[in-house]
């Protein structure tokens, strides 16, 4: 099958009750058991949930792997893979990611003794030599939120298959529309399904993707155990987006690509931070394990000032200054002082987040009327 018949039929089996073509919302805490023990496979809600079920479902079979988890939001979903960890382990993860995974990593875990050491993961070369006796698990995001930096993941996977580590891949950015992890080598793909997965910013979901069975059990004990689970109103959310992410994928990519090449070529705007230039660094490996160049897009002002950033943010129209990505409607967002916030200024600035930069989500409208908008707002 190809992936956009996939995304419209993955997971989906009629009810068993009444044919009902759409996975109905099991809206129930509990089962009732015809005897101790005795049951239809379900317990209690925070275990299974049908319309979860499904999801995970339809999760697994996107990204090309055997299980699929569903939590109840990205960063539970990376909580639960943190978990897997013991006192004294550590985590090579990449420099430039999402500000709340580096949230969770510096301030959560951190203190329970888990070691995470920072690196330029777009040279696979400064992963190897971050391997010691300790690390366990190799954390990467790409493309990276905002810097759009590009990790090859079969690379860093040859590393993490020779040193019995396990590499956790956050596909957030791509999609499994563009980038299919596990098919290079990962072990568990990650993703806040609040993105391209739900992809109507209604929602709030976070998702795991495996192949190994083992490594499955351990990560639903958590889930269980922890509680993190997703409500079954926002699993069927998720469920009805997934069925559109083909299309949505290649409009986001078409508008993307446009708007890219359009800032480019302003006057007013410095680097433009977009995996598909044929000149940008990441550009050979992004063309040879991502199907498109996705949506996102990061760019500075050639004024290089925060005031004059602060005034273009003020200024769009239809794309609404907000945080969050990946719904049908564009975006705007300062990365300094909204979505990586929680990240030291200094680190930022050392690995490249300026205060002035600006991230978009470019969504599915007219490509020229989001143009139009922008350069009114540039000026
Ligand atoms: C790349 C990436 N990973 C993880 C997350 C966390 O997901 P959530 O907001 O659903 O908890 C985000 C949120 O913006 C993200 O951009």
């Amino acid at each position: 099958m190809k992936p956009e018949t996939r995304f419209v039929h993955a997971g989906m089996q009629p009810d068993p009750f009444t044919g009902a073509i759409m996975t109905p919302i099991y809206q129930t805490s509990t089962y009732v058991q015809e005897a101790p023990a005795t049951h239809k496979g379900y317990e209690y809600a925070r275990s299974q949930n049908p319309t979860r079920k499904a999801l995970e479902d339809a999760l697994a079979e996107i990204e090309n792997g055997k299980f699929g988890l569903a939590f109840s939001s990205g960063v539970a979903a990376t909580d639960a893979v943190i978990k897997l960890l013991a006192p004294g382990d550590e985590v090579i993860c990449a420099n430039d990611m999402y500000g709340g995974t580096y949230r969770l990593f510096s301030k959560v875990f951190e203190r329970f003794g888990i070691k995470f050491v920072y690196v330029d993961t777009t040279d696979a070369g400064n992963v190897k030599s971050a391997v010691t006796p300790a690390t366990k698990l190799i954390w990467i995001e790409t493309p990276t939120n905002p810097l759009m930096n590009i990790t090859d993941i079969a690379a860093v996977a040859a590393i993490a298959k020779a040193n019995n580590i396990l590499l956790a891949v956050d596909n957030t950015f791509a999609s499994p529309a563009l980038q299919n992890p596990l098919d290079l080598g990962a072990d568990i793909v990650v993703h806040s399904a609040t993105k391209y997965l739900g992809g109507h910013s209604d929602v709030i979901q976070g998702a795991l993707v495996m192949n190994n069975a083992e490594l499955r059990e351990k990560l639903y004990f958590i889930q269980k155990s922890c509680g993190a689970v997703p409500g079954p109103m926002d699993c069927f959310l998720v469920l009805r987006g997934i069925k559109t992410l083909g299309l949505r994928m290649k409009a986001h990519c078409e508008n993307g690509s446009k708007i890219a090449h359009w800032l480019r070529n302003h006057p007013k705007v410095g680097k433009v931070y977009w995996p598909g230039f044929e000149d940008s660094k990441g550009y050979a490996v992004a063309k040879q394990q991502m199907k498109g160049f996705g949506g996102m897009i990061s760019f500075e002002l050639k004024n290089d000032s925060v005031d004059e950033a602060k005034r273009v943010l003020s200024s769009t129209h239809l794309f609404s200054l907000a945080e969050s990505l990946g719904g049908v409607e564009s975006l705007i967002n300062h990365p300094a002082s909204m979505t990586h916030a929680s990240i030291p200024r200094e680190e930022r600035i050392k690995n490249g987040l300026s205060d002035s930069l600006i991230r978009l989500s470019v969504g599915i409208e007219d490509a020229d009327d989001l143009i139009e908008d922008l350069k009114n707002a540039i000026g």
